[in-house]
């Protein structure tokens, strides 16, 4: 990814920690000490979120910088430093536990998507740890996060299906664990109907397939983890066609893949106390011949047969084959990510995922990590009143929900309940993975939702004491 330096952040005790720039975090009514406060006043600094003034000291350099801090200071939005602050050694002059979330955020923010043309930017910021601030395990948390940003990233042609795969083996070998692949017509054979039905319709270099890494599945004492994303490395809608401007940025339909398995990674470099399971369905939606169609009744792996009301409507499809796969590892926890539905932008807009489960205790751990890490998510109800709206009357189920329900995040979260494993919890995350606009520390693109949110529910549940 990013050519920036690997290595941003400068330990406390290092000595050129205490040349480094205070960064001053200033609102509307703080006092300003002179002679900044002139300087502060002449740069039309008002102290609102987004504001960067440079003081200068008397031999050129620089004596501290005054960020803009708002009403009420966001440690997030130190994503926006990197980008906007001169080549230095900076420290944070926030309590502790803002510059620890802060220094996060920074890391957050140097994601640039460079693969095709090298950044304007060659600013290298560099800041100093604060204090408790677990630099190596940040740098892995924002590693992940970038991973999964960039996997959104990449076009389609550079992002298929065997490209998934690469990555996908990449992580097990770099961890000691196994990656087992189903591709194409075996598909049928080893009975993934549904993920073959959506992805057949792709180029043969782009065959669909079924990615599943296995770490430490002989640990039967650990509890079994099980990660499911979608991997629609590009969403045409099939044959019911998406028009123009929804199709634009389907390139981006991968991305619970991406979440699933940066996720996996960030799992098993922790060592977490657990048995891991990451599947991945990937495929391509695609228009053929070979297309599946609107009326089309698919078999699936669990036995429930699936009448197409939409071929637009995959993404469930290929998660009913997943997540049958995963009950079949008895998980005690099953996760999955998926940029399922439009509908959940209606619902909460880009920024909010819904989070769909029954399992009081995994919504009110996996909210209180969300909350905690400063990585949103809502809950949204599996509400039974709509499960009417996917019965079919020639089949167990149909993909696109009656109109009466509205609620499409709903009802497509009741249907992947009907194949979700029931030994134990499943949530579920029907994420954007996309900023829809282009802010500094918030580029336009890949975004990663819920992953760290999920990684903190399960480092708090499964660190090894
Ligand atoms: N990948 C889309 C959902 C999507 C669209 C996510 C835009 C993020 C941004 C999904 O496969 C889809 O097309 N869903 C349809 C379902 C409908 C046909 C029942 C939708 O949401 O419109
Ligand atoms: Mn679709
Ligand atoms: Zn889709």
């Amino acid at each position: 990814m990013s050519a920036l330096s690997p290595d941003p952040i400068v330990a406390a005790d290092s000595a050129e920690a205490a040349g480094a720039i205070p960064l001053r975090f200033v609102g509307p009514d703080d006092v300003i000490a002179e002679p900044a406060r002139a300087w502060a006043e002449r740069m039309g600094f008002k102290g609102k979120p987004g504001q960067i003034v440079v003081v200068p000291n008397t031999d050129g350099g620089i004596d501290h910088v005054l960020v803009g801090a708002g009403k009420t200071f966001d440690p997030t939005s130190a994503r926006a430093l990197s980008a906007r602050l001169p080549t230095g050694l900076y420290r944070l002059e926030v309590k502790p536990e803002d510059a620890r979330v802060a220094a996060l955020a920074f890391l957050l923010g140097r994601y640039a998507f460079d693969r095709y043309k090298p950044r304007a930017d060659t600013s290298e910021v560099r800041l100093v740890a604060p204090e408790g601030f677990d630099a190596a395990e940040a740098s892995r948390i924002a590693s992940a996060c970038a991973l999964a940003r960039e996997m959104v990233d990449t076009p389609a042609a550079d992002m298929g299906p065997l490209q998934m795969e690469t990555i996908a083996r990449e992580i097990a070998e770099a961890h000691g664990a196994t990656l087992s692949v189903v591709t194409g017509d075996d598909l049928l054979e080893q009975n993934y109907p549904a993920i073959h039905a959506v992805g057949r319709a792709a180029a043969p270099h782009r065959a669909p397939r079924i990615l599943e890494i296995g770490w430490n599945l002989d640990r039967t004492d650990r509890p079994l983890v099980a990660l499911v994303g979608k991997g629609v490395a590009f969403d045409s809608g099939g044959l019911d066609i998406k028009p123009a401007a929804g199709m634009r940025n389907m390139k981006k339909d991968m991305g619970g893949a991406a979440h699933a398995l940066a996720l996996g990674r960030l799992v098993m470099q922790a060592g977490l106390d657990v048995r891991l399971v990451v599947l991945v369905a990937a495929v391509e939606n695609a228009i053929s011949a070979d297309a599946f169609r609107p009326g089309d009744i698919l078999s699936s792996r669990k036995g429930l047969t699936i009448e197409i009301g939409n071929t637009d409507a995959e993404g469930r499809l290929i998660l009913a084959d997943a997540l049958a796969r995963a009950s079949e590892h008895a998980p005690d926890l099953t996760l999955d990510f998926a940029t399922l539905t439009g509908a959940a932008r209606i619902a909460l807009g880009p920024e909010l995922p819904p989070l769909y489960t029954d399992d009081d205790t995994l919504a009110a751990d996996l909210l209180a990590a969300a909350d905690a890490v400063r990585d949103p998510l809502w809950r949204m109800p599996l509400w039974p009143g709509y499960r009417a709206a996917i019965d079919s009357d020639l089949a167990d189920v149909r993909n696109d929900s009656a109109g009466w329900a509205q609620g499409g995040s709903i009802t497509a979260a009741l249907f992947l309940q009907k194949f979700a494993p029931t030994t134990g919890a499943w949530a579920h995350m029907d994420i954007f993975a996309w900023n829809p606009r282009n802010r500094p520390g918030w580029p336009e693109g890949g975004e990663a939702q819920g992953l760290r949110a999920a990684y903190a529910m399960l480092r708090a549940r499964y660190a090894k004491s």
